[in-house]
């Protein structure tokens, strides 16, 4: 069977209402995620995390390269029905409770009767809202939010889910449990792909990881053999920042805080 993911070379550049490229997000990357195996897209905000998930989801259209889902085009009809998704922000109707939301997106997907009710109680569970099942989303933590968008993304029974930032906005408990979540999806052999921008989030959840900059693969493998790579990105991102320190920008601002004589 063909791998769940495989990205060769792919390139994306965003371009103004004239067609001038206005930011190179994606500068031709490439990676492979195998069956049953968690791959972590670690970068820093503006590195290109989303835009890479967006085209491999065929949300977004590359300038270059090949990517394959399951061996298909991502547009294609097979790859959406074999991929699940979280987006970077949660959207859920507030005035929904968790098991209708579920229900709602299950039938969407073409499910129903005792299939539709006996998954969507499933997840309620597998995701631990089975107790706040009838609650209104709208009064949830960021966490309980998170963990019914992770149950929505599951409902079509994926082989391949894509989380963008799953552990963002979760506390160390939080983080904790999605990604014993994700371990136990792993252990049913679905392929993951997450991103995020902190080590500790990918860390002790993924096989293998790809650290992004600025659109390019800096290094990619076990966690355990970048330690040196992981070392001077984080150097230098930190040099980076310091370089342009919103701070520092902000000394130049009489208006904004201190005293002024
Ligand atoms: N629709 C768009 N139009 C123009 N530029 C965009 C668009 N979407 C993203 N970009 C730019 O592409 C680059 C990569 O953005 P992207 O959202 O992929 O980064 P990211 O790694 O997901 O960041 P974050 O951690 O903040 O979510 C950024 O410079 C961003 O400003
Ligand atoms: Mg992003």
């Amino acid at each position: 069977m063909s791998e769940p993911l495989v990205l060769d070379g792919v390139r994306k550049t965003f371009r103004d209402f004239w067609g001038r490229p206005t930011v190179e997000a994606v500068k031709g990357l490439s990676f492979t995620v195998g069956a049953g195996e968690v791959f972590g897209l670690l970068g820093p905000n503006g590195s290109g995390k989303s835009t890479t998930i967006k085209m491999l989801l065929g949300l977004l259209r590359r300038d270059g390269g090949d990517i394959r889902v399951f061996g298909e085009p991502p547009t294609s009809k097979r790859a959406h029905a074999a991929v699940g998704y979280l987006p970077e922000i949660t959207y859920l109707h507030p005035f929904l409770t968790p098991r209708e939301t579920l229900r709602y997106y299950g039938r969407l997907f073409g499910l129903g009767g005792k299939t539709l009710h006996d998954r969507v109680e499933d997840l309620l569970r597998l995701a631990g809202v089975d107790h706040v099942a009838d609650r209104r989303v709208g009064t949830f933590s960021k966490g309980m939010t998170r963990r019914v968008g992770l149950a929505q993304a599951l409902l079509n029974a994926p082989q391949l889910l894509v989380l963008d930032e799953p552990t963002s906005g979760l506390d160390p408990i939080g983080t904790r449990e999605v990604k014993d979540l994700i371990l136990g999806l792993k252990a049913r052999g679905i392929a993951v792909l997450m991103s995020s921008h902190l080590l500790p989030d990918v860390q002790d959840c993924c096989d293998r990881i790809l650290i992004l900059d600025r659109g390019e693969c800096r290094a990619q493998g076990r966690i355990r053999d970048l330690k040196e790579s992981l070392e001077a990105f984080f150097l230098e991102t930190v040099d980076r920042t310091e370089r342009v320190s919103p701070l520092e920008a902000a000394g130049g601002l009489p208006w904004l805080g201190g005293t002024q004589a």
